[in-house]
């Protein structure tokens, strides 16, 4: 498979100033990330709140600065220019946890989906709206003609999620950044919704890098994953390798906390039970202050290193 979206070395760090003094604090919400994404895969990035996901993907998308690294699209480097802009934003639509924070409340559905394709100039009212009716029928939001009519709060919070993918899939993305795109759905439907996306992602190639804390859909749907603790990936690997076969204490602390245990997972033994954060290492690895197996070289930062060619995790203890 052929690489379509290449992270290198990203950098993003915040500066937070103190409500009550002139202190401020650094948050490393992002700390040297690399990765790929090859054509149409479904590239996982999990990691608890404040991981630094959606930092990540606002960063893809350009809505955020870096303070170094590069994002290079079908290999050439997305820098600021308003072409290099213009080709990610074409190709690269987000999805969001809220369907509310993607929609206008006062837009009809018609006019919230072919949004995209009016922002980028394509075709003229008729065939967009002909796309609009063939991209409801494709999210399964039918009968097409009669939701295109409709303002968001006449909707279900699963439809108004369709929605949300069908203005992605308007412009026909080679990307879709999808971040926890089914956590705020009831359960009974976020299943629907993922075999939807997964139906899709099969059907047009589409690469996704789908974000989640959420291993048990990441592992229906994702091909590859990333494990984010603290802005830094800690593990990455192919979806099953990472998931069945954890080497990082922290991915294995992930796996032990679903509270429904994979079946295919409940022979491992080696449970591990990590400590209360006791605040962040000022310097090594991230983990080490919550790590059971912290030793004394853990003080010096752990390298991704490579086991095999789908699978590299950082950490100088492994748990094999
Ligand atoms: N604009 C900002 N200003 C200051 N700090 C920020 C900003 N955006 C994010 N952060 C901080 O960066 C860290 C990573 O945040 P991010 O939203 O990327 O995490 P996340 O993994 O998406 O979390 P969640 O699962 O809760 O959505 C957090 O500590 C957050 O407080
Ligand atoms: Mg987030």
């Amino acid at each position: 498979m052929e690489e379509i979206l290449k992270i290198e070395h990203l950098k993003k760090y915040f500066v937070k100033k103190s409500l009550f003094s002139s202190k401020t604090s650094t948050v490393k919400a992002t700390d040297d990330v690399s990765f790929t994404v090859k054509k149409g895969e479904v590239f996982v990035l999990a990691g608890e709140s404040g991981s630094g996901k959606s930092t990540i993907a606002k960063l893809i998308l350009k809505s955020i600065e870096a303070d170094s690294g590069k994002i290079i699209f079908e290999g050439q480097e997305i820098k600021n220019d308003s072409k290099s802009l213009e080709k990610i934003r074409m190709n690269c639509q987000m999805i969001h946890q809220d369907p509310y924070d993607s929609i206008n409340p006062r837009m009809k559905i018609a006019d919230i989906v072919s949004e995209p394709l009016e922002i980028h100039k394509i075709g003229n009212p008729e065939s967009r709206k002909k796309r609009v009716i063939e991209v409801l029928q494709e999210v399964k939001l039918e009968p097409a003609d009669e939701i295109m009519k409709k303002y968001p709060h006449m909707l279900s919070g699963g439809q108004r999620q369709r929605v949300v993918l069908a203005r992605a899939l308007s412009i026909k993305p080679k990307i879709i950044l999808a971040d926890e795109p089914v956590s705020m759905l009831d359960v009974s439907i976020r299943a629907e919704m993922l075999e939807l996306m997964h139906e899709l992602q099969k059907k047009y190639e589409i690469s996704f890098i789908y974000i989640t804390h959420d291993l048990a859909t990441a592992r229906y749907f994702g091909q590859r994953i990333g494990i984010l603790y603290l802005g830094k990936i800690v593990e990455m690997g192919l979806i099953d390798d990472v998931l069945l076969k954890p080497r990082h204490p922290y991915t294995q602390a992930l796996i032990d906390a679903i509270s429904e245990p994979d079946p295919e997972n409940l022979n491992r033994t080696k449970k591990i039970r990590i400590k209360d954060s006791e605040g962040t290492a000022e310097e090594g690895c991230k983990f080490q202050p919550r790590c059971p197996y912290s030793i004394e070289k853990c003080k010096v930062e752990p390298e991704l290193k490579s086991i095999n060619e789908s699978q590299s995790f950082a950490c100088y203890v492994d748990l094999d």
